[in-house]
């Protein structure tokens, strides 16, 4: 049993097993039935991948402890960590967590005493969303079948995104040319290691992904808020007619989603042809499978 905690923690080549494990699931590879149990603590809202580590833990047969944080005994004051021992102390073998505190997970590690479940991240904070990263990765894989020399852009709300901030660094790991584009007070300088910082139109049609990001509303100041024009974001930085006529055939359009629609991304775009923005839903299951698996140490593939 082992954490997953960071898809930049793991090799390029457990990556690529990951991905095809989770394209067989898809192709109907059935996976052996675990007898485990996992509780998922869900800090933050979330529909997707929520739902989603729920569907690939029902295909794995894991039993599911249900735990509402608001309602369980933190709100009495007890610690994650007190509340992750009790858990293990009880038979769970695995939490998924999703919560707003970014890199929650080294507090929980460095603590002493009684044993933990494994630990899946199902997002930190503005740290890591591995398991959105996995998903992210199948659906590029699915499309073309390999990473290196795609150029991949990442349009958007890059300085509160754990999502941009796990794909840029595995993307560059994989052979991708990653640029990065979005208002100037939102682009993390770090970002500088994975890519360069580009005009959002900048060789626009060489493109063969086009990552949009949520603007992350709950993250950014009030003043950022009041400020905020929906209009203005959108004629600026989102996905409109004459970007999308302008992509290549090929090329591909993904949102982690929610989506506002109108803001990132034009409303009659974000079904069109080129999106796979349904399509990452559906990989994240078969994504999420795979994860739980790798967790569990207990699939076919060799890592
Ligand atoms: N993409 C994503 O993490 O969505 P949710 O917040 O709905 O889980």
């Amino acid at each position: 049993m082992r954490h997953f905690l960071n898809i930049n923690s793991v090799n390029e080549s457990d990556v690529l097993k990951l991905i095809q494990r989770a394209l067989a699931f898809k192709s109907g590879v059935q996976p052996d039935q675990t007898n485990l149990t996992v509780s998922n603590l869900f800090f933050e809202n979330s529909t997707r991948t929520h739902s989603s580590f729920q569907m690939a833990e029902n295909k794995l047969g894991f039993q599911q402890i249900r735990i509402e944080p608001q309602s369980s005994s933190m709100s009495k004051g007890e610690s994650l960590v007190d509340t992750l021992k009790t858990l293990k102390a009880i038979g769970v073998d695995v939490a998924v967590i999703r919560h707003n505190v970014t890199s929650w997970y080294e507090s929980v590690l460095s603590a002493e005493g009684h044993a933990i479940p494994q630990l899946v991240n199902a997002g930190d904070g503005s740290g890591q969303h591995p398991s959105q990263s996995l998903l992210d990765l199948v659906t590029i894989y699915e499309q073309f079948g390999h990473f290196t020399g795609l150029n991949i852009r990442i349009v958007g709300d890059l300085m509160h995104s754990r999502v941009a901030r796990s794909n840029a660094e595995i993307l560059k790991r994989l052979g991708a040319n990653m640029t990065f584009s979005g208002p100037e007070n939102w682009l993390p300088k770090d970002f500088s290691q994975f890519g360069e910082f580009v005009a959002i139109d900048k060789e626009w049609e060489q493109l063969d992904v086009v990552m949009f990001l949520r603007v992350q509303h709950e993250r950014i100041t009030q003043t950022e808020n009041q400020i905020f024009l929906t209009k203005q974001y959108h004629a600026k930085f989102g996905l409109n007619k004459l970007r999308y006529e302008q992509l290549k055939a090929q090329a591909i359009i993904m949102h982690p989603a929610p989506v506002n629609r109108d803001v990132e991304i034009a409303d009659e775009f974000v079904e069109a042809p080129k999106s796979r923005i349904f399509e990452q839903m559906t990989n994240g299951v078969f994504a999420r499978m795979a994860i739980l698996e790798y967790t569990m140490e207990t699939n076919h593939a060799t890592y």
